[in-house]
């Protein structure tokens, strides 16, 4: 059994990989290759199997490259954590129209092409699992994070519709949308000082008191991809301490 984890340099993707790399082979696909190097070295270290590859979402040319690496060092791929990501914040009247297109690109064209990228593997293997990283945000609005909001629900409705057409194939297609996770994204764009009070408005403000850690989503991204979740597809998961519940 194989996964590629993308984004797994860094924050949910290397937690999620570290812990799939207790009972899978992974690849690690980053736009950071030594990030994603040092994820794979760390799986090694626990006595998994691991490689690292660099990749852009963003790009067919660069995700098919990244899929045949995969398979080539570590076999047919068996299941997909689609995760890398970035965010661009602007109220509505200032988002600039490259940010626009960049989050489209790397979230919502890059599930789509990591997705299509995999089946090959999974129809011929008979089956598959394949978990995209949507967000909290993708039901929610959020003022001043209209691109991002925008691009999770598109990948949330991207998830529904291929889990429709990938059933026959037992290929099982779910989301996560996480809460605020304490990552460099959530980091990203923010003064020490912004973020420490982030840090204590979601102390105050979401039922569980505090923001999530990325091992509490990689502990759902494992289950969602593993047999234990046999009889669960085109959902979205949500590892948020309360934040939405709907
Ligand atoms: N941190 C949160 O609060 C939170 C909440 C909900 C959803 N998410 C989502 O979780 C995912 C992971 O985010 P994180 O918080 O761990 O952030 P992170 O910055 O720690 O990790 C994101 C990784 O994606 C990689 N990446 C970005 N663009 C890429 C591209 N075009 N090709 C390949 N790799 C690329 C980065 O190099 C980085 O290693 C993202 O999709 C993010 O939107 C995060």
């Amino acid at each position: 059994m194989h996964a590629i984890v993308t984004g797994g340099a860094s924050g949910i993707g290397r937690a999620s990989a570290l812990r799939l790399g207790q009972r899978l082979k992974i690849t690690i696909a980053d736009r950071d290759l030594a990030g994603a190097q040092k994820t794979a070295e760390d799986i090694c270290a626990s006595g998994g199997s691991a490689s690292a590859v660099e990749v852009d979402v963003s790009h067919r040319a660069s995700v098919a490259a990244m899929v045949a690496s995969a398979r080539k060092a570590n076999g047919p791929v068996t299941a997909l954590f689609a995760n890398a990501g970035i965010n661009r914040r602007a109220p509505v009247d200032l988002i600039r129209e490259e940010d626009w297109d960049l989050m489209m690109a790397t979230h919502v064209k890059g599930v789509m092409l990591c997705c299509q990228a995999v089946l090959p593997d999974m129809v011929a293997g008979g089956g598959g699992a394949i978990v995209n990283t949507s967000s909290d945000f993708a039901i929610m609005g959020v003022a001043g994070n209209a691109t991002y909001t925008s691009a999770k629900t598109a990948i949330y409705s991207f998830t529904k519709s291929i889990a429709l057409e990938l059933a026959p194939h037992k290929i099982r297609v779910n989301a996560i949308g996480p809460g605020p996770i304490d990552t460099p994204l959530l980091a990203s764009g923010r003064s020490s000082g912004q973020h420490a009070e982030l840090k204590e408005k979601f102390a105050r403000l979401l039922p569980l008191g505090r923001m999530g850690t990325p091992e509490e989503v990689a502990v759902v991204v494992d289950f969602l991809l593993s047999e234990k979740a046999s009889y669960i597809t085109g959902q979205l998961v949500h590892p948020n301490g309360g934040q939405l519940m709907w």
